[in-house]
């Protein structure tokens, strides 16, 4: 485990730099920070936190990432500073070494939203404080951390549990393929060909025995599992909606696909959703879906992360 002084920060970019005993960690974590409600004990807070600042950035919009870990910062007893990219000098071109030597002589962790995942592990490279991947074109770990505590919440353990993604094979896919490999369990993926999950990633995780399986039948992948997840066919930054439209089509999320789960299965998407595209109303809307309680957990996740980042064990 990294140590936590200025000169080694705790970054939080994605999953797979994380070892499988870090990762449960972080989660048991977040389950013990919704326990302990607005107020969390000394025990689940960093030293000092009082003193602490959060410096987040946004390149791209964001509702729930930017107010959840806007008050789990402040219910943890630090502050934050949000800014939009175009407010910085960022925006106008300043180096991301420049910025993240600054930004590390006023504040205590940041946490940034970017176009380009490089932009992250160029500003950990310069940083002595922690750097927190707030969703990039590659990964979304945090959103996962939130997603693998709303899966324990209703089906326990996920170990040894069979999760099926339907859909685009995108960022928040690619965070999901990181944490099955760590933590054990079985990740199918239906995607179009087209729009399959990074090679890297994939790569990766065959390379670490993951149980990953691949597949362009979204009926294969959901048969028998524990949990259907999806994701908008459009990501921010995609540019060629009408033909992502197209070739997802097939891996919709309705009624009769969700009958291919188990009968207790439950459905999870990341939001913002689009019903009648990724998936139906009856769905999203319905007995099986869990997407409140997955959102409301990112607060929980947010709240973990931050601790973990600045120094609990
Ligand atoms: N799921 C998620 O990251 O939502 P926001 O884009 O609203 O932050
Ligand atoms: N895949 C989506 C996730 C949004 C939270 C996107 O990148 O836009």
């Amino acid at each position: 485990m990294p140590a936590t002084s200025k000169a080694t920060p705790r970054h939080f970019i994605d999953l797979a730099d994380l070892d499988a005993a870090t990762l449960r960690r972080i989660v048991d974590m977040a389950h013990a920070m919704k326990k302990a409600g607005k107020r969390p004990p000394a025990a689940l807070k960093p030293a000092a936190i009082e003193d602490s600042i959060l410096v987040m950035i946004f390149e791209k919009p964001s509702t729930r990432t930017r107010v959840s870990f806007d008050v789990a910062m402040r219910q943890l007893g630090g502050q934050t500073i949000g800014l939009n990219n175009t407010d910085t000098q960022l925006g106008r071109g300043e180096p991301l070494s420049d910025t993240a030597k600054v930004l590390s002589r006023y504040a205590d962790a940041m946490m940034l939203r970017v176009n380009e995942h490089k932009t992250l592990t160029e500003l950990a490279e310069h940083a002595s404080i922690p750097v927190i991947n707030g969703l990039s074109d590659l990964s979304h770990p945090c959103q996962i951390i939130a997603d693998l505590m709303t899966f324990e919440e209703s089906r326990g353990a996920i170990k040894g549990a069979t999760v099926a993604w339907a859909g685009d094979g995108n960022n928040v896919a690619a965070s999901w393929i990181h944490a099955a490999v760590l933590l054990d369990f079985k990740l199918r993926l239906a995607c179009p060909p087209q729009l399959n999950p990074n090679r890297n990633v994939m790569a990766w995780a065959q390379k670490a025995g993951g149980k990953i399986e691949l597949t362009d039948d979204a009926n294969v992948a959901v048969k028998g599992a524990d949990c259907v997840v999806t994701d908008t066919w459009v990501s921010m930054g995609d540019q060629d909606a009408p033909k992502r439209k197209q070739l997802l089509g097939p891996y919709a999320v309705d009624d009769a696909l969700m009958k291919r789960a188990k009968n207790d299965a439950i459905f999870m998407h990341c939001l913002p959703a689009y019903r009648g595209h990724e998936v139906s109303a009856s769905v999203i809307d319905g007995a099986q879906s869990v997407v409140w309680d997955e959102a409301e957990n990112r607060l929980h996740a947010q709240k973990a992360i931050l601790a973990w980042c600045l120094g609990v064990n």
